[in-house]
């Protein structure tokens, strides 16, 4: 065979070499942890799809963001699980909701960075995000009313942050939920309080494992009246865009690994931080396959990670921050 290799690109492959040519990294810093706050226990419930992972009662909270500041990651973001729910989610925006309760715990003991999770899907008796049209149960092209829902979100973001969050982050897709919400935090005198839209948050049968953690399962129908089509990216940027104008600091794409091809479009679209969620079904079936002893967990979870920060993403949500933040 006379055909020699043209270019040799494994010179830049030998161990002395690689860590000098590696374009991407992963730092603790860039992790934010999912923590779930539950009044309804008096003890740390762990969650089975989601192994290491637990609910922990509100005069725990705190303890539980130390353990995970410990490890070298800084941020964390707070979901609620409240002892009643309501047609209109009322326990989303009280003033001793759980989460309020939770964030101030959380704030007052320790100096993690706290971001709140605006949705009223975990407080109301439906399991929807937002308010919902009458008859909405007999009839699936009645859902989520948009325009009704946008006070109660801006009215959740104000009340985290007079509890002590440091960011708010919107994942309801509502219609201009990012811009109700940057107009009441300024009315408020919460003008320094950034928000991250979950801007392209996608209709993800990944989200299994959290409607089991945070206890918000829809009692009928989908969320597809409001949050996009899988097979959908432009739309994505569309939605980017709007988030943008409207005033949001960071865009977060959500799930993250089926969606890479969106976070790097996204990426590509705008000069804003971009956030990725690696969510709960992609934790849980990483875990499923090591527990079979197919895939080794710490490996592929590094690598996981590793890729959504090349595909774009500057910041990550993931339920590996911890375990993971530990080894790097
Ligand atoms: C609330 C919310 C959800 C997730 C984050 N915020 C649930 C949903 O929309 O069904 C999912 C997170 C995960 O699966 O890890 N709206």
């Amino acid at each position: 065979m006379s055909f020699e290799p043209t270019d040799r690109p494994r010179r830049l492959r030998t161990d002395g070499i690689r860590p000098l040519v590696q374009e991407t990294s992963l730092d603790a810093q860039d992790l934010i942890a999912p923590v779930f706050v539950d009044e309804t226990i008096e003890e740390r419930l762990p969650i089975s799809s989601m192994p290491g992972h637990e609910r922990v009662p509100v005069d725990e909270a705190a303890a539980r963001v130390a353990e995970i500041r410990e490890t070298g990651v800084e941020a964390v973001i707070v979901f609620g699980v409240p002892d009643s729910k309501d047609a209109v989610g009322s326990e989303a925006y009280a003033e001793d909701g759980v989460v309020q309760r939770g964030i101030r715990e959380i704030s007052a003991n320790t100096d993690a960075y706290i971001i709140g999770d605006v949705c009223l899907c975990e407080y109301t008796d439906h399991g929807h995000c937002g308010v919902i049209e009458p008859h909405a149960e007999d009839d699936p092209t009645l859902t989520v009313k948009n325009d009704e829902t946008l006070e109660l979100l801006a009215q959740t973001a104000v009340s985290q942050a007079e509890a002590g969050a440091d960011m708010v982050a919107p994942s309801s897709m509502t219609d201009g939920m990012v811009g109700a919400i940057r107009a009441a935090l300024d009315e408020a005198g919460f003008e320094h309080v950034p928000i991250m839209s979950y801007a392209a948050k996608y209709e993800s049968s990944f989200y299994g494992p959290f409607r089991d953690a945070a206890d918000g399962a829809p009692a009928f129908g989908d969320r597809r009246h409001y949050q996009m089509d899988p097979a959908n990216s432009r739309e994505a940027l569309r939605e980017v865009r709007a988030d943008v104008q409207e005033g949001a600091d960071v865009l977060m794409v959500k799930p993250a690994l089926p969606y890479l091809d969106v976070v790097s479009e996204v990426r590509r679209e705008v000069d804003q931080p971009v956030a990725a969620y690696n969510v709960s079904g992609e934790y849980a079936m990483l875990h499923a396959a090591a527990d079979k002893g197919w895939l080794d967990l710490e490996a592929t979870a590094y690598e996981s990670l590793l890729s959504i920060k090349r595909a774009g993403a500057d910041l990550i949500l993931t339920y590996f921050a911890e375990d993971l933040a530990d080894k790097l």
